[in-house]
């Protein structure tokens, strides 16, 4: 059975630059446990962008931002999906999987967006500005997404803004990503106040600061900073678009103002460039590891389920922005 797994040497290779050979020696059991496990339950683990290297670069089947991780869920073929990343994404995947078995490692990998706001809520908002359409951030509950129009990730906001051809949109539930946003189009957006823990700590003094210890650094912002991070920065998009950039540009020296183990998954594919890395942890994504999906695959735990009502008016707002 071993001979078809990748070898552990051949693994740490393509991660030494941003793991320690003594903290590899820990992980090389579960990797092998996990390889095996996915193999004997035709498994495929989904693996977002802030994973860390070990989980992204030694046994993800799949990676990227959140559309791409929906958009990819669309098309797996397999029995079990794992989602090494939080729970909104892991709701997503059965969303467009119902008939197959979708885990989460850790039931509390949550985020604060998604705590921010409640169906209820999107109810309120509805009466309040009625005929207005809800475009609803993938980093909400299914129960949230039911009662929207539309969803939106961070790597299409714009697009599907503008796809509903209105003059006004209500954008729930971050309030940096849906001004980020109001700055890059005539259509008017009205806010929650929802905010990511990880992304609301970096300033616009940080920004100015690395300019002045590194001249000439590319500094790249994901839009659930401040928008004064946003205005200051070189670029602005997607975890998948800030990665897109360093292949596209090759800056000499980068700072990605995200979460931290973004910097190390893509500095494993780029040698040549200098992080700099004044980076925020996110402690929801960092709930999910080696050994918790091992469990999930040995236990077949936590299975995501959703009511199959909410189930359906979630669905419908997610495929929607599928095809935008
Ligand atoms: P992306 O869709 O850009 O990957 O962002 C997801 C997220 O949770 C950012 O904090
Ligand atoms: Fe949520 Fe922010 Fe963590 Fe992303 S980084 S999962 S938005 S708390």
């Amino acid at each position: 059975m071993s001979a078809v797994l990748p070898s552990s040497a051949s693994l740490y290779d393509r991660v030494r630059r941003v793991i320690p050979r003594i903290e590899w020696s820990v992980f090389v059991e579960d990797i092998d446990a996990i390889l095996n496990l996915k193999r004997q339950r035709n498994a495929v683990i989904l693996a977002h962008n802030y994973q860390t290297p070990e989980i992204f670069h030694c046994v993800a089947d799949i990676v990227g931002d959140s559309l791409a991780l929906a958009r990819k869920a669309m098309t797996v073929d397999a029995d079990v999906i794992v989602i090494a990343g939080v729970h909104f994404m892991a709701e997503t995947a059965k969303l467009l999987n119902p008939d197959k078995t979708v885990l989460i490692p850790d039931l509390n990998a949550g985020c604060s967006l998604a705590d921010s706001i409640t169906a209820e809520d999107v109810r309120l908002m509805r009466q309040r500005y009625p005929s207005v359409p809800v475009v609803t951030y993938v980093n909400t509950s299914a129960a949230v997404k039911a009662e929207s129009d539309i969803c939106c990730t961070s790597g299409n906001a714009l697009a599907v803004v503008k796809s509903l051809r209105v003059p006004r949109v209500i954008m729930l539930p971050d309030e940096y990503l849906a001004k980020n946003i109001a700055a890059q189009t005539k259509v008017e957006i009205i806010a929650w106040k929802g905010r990511c823990e990880v992304h609301e700590r970096f300033t616009a003094a940080d920004i100015r600061e690395l300019r002045e210890a590194h001249p000439g650094i590319s500094i790249l912002a994901h839009p659930e900073c401040p928008p004064e991070v946003v205005a200051e920065a070189d670029f602005a998009g997607s975890t998948a678009a800030m990665s897109d950039y360093v292949a596209r540009h090759r800056p000499a020296r980068v700072v990605l103002m995200t979460e931290c183990s973004m910097s190390d998954n893509v500095a494993v594919e780029h040698p040549e460039v200098d992080f700099v890395r004044p980076c925020n942890l996110c402690p929801h994504m960092k709930r999910i590891t080696l050994a918790n999906i091992r469990t999930a695959l040995e236990e077949n735990r936590h299975v995501v389920t959703i009511d199959p009502h909410v189930a359906e008016r979630a669905r419908w707002a997610v495929e929607r922005m599928l095809f935008v």
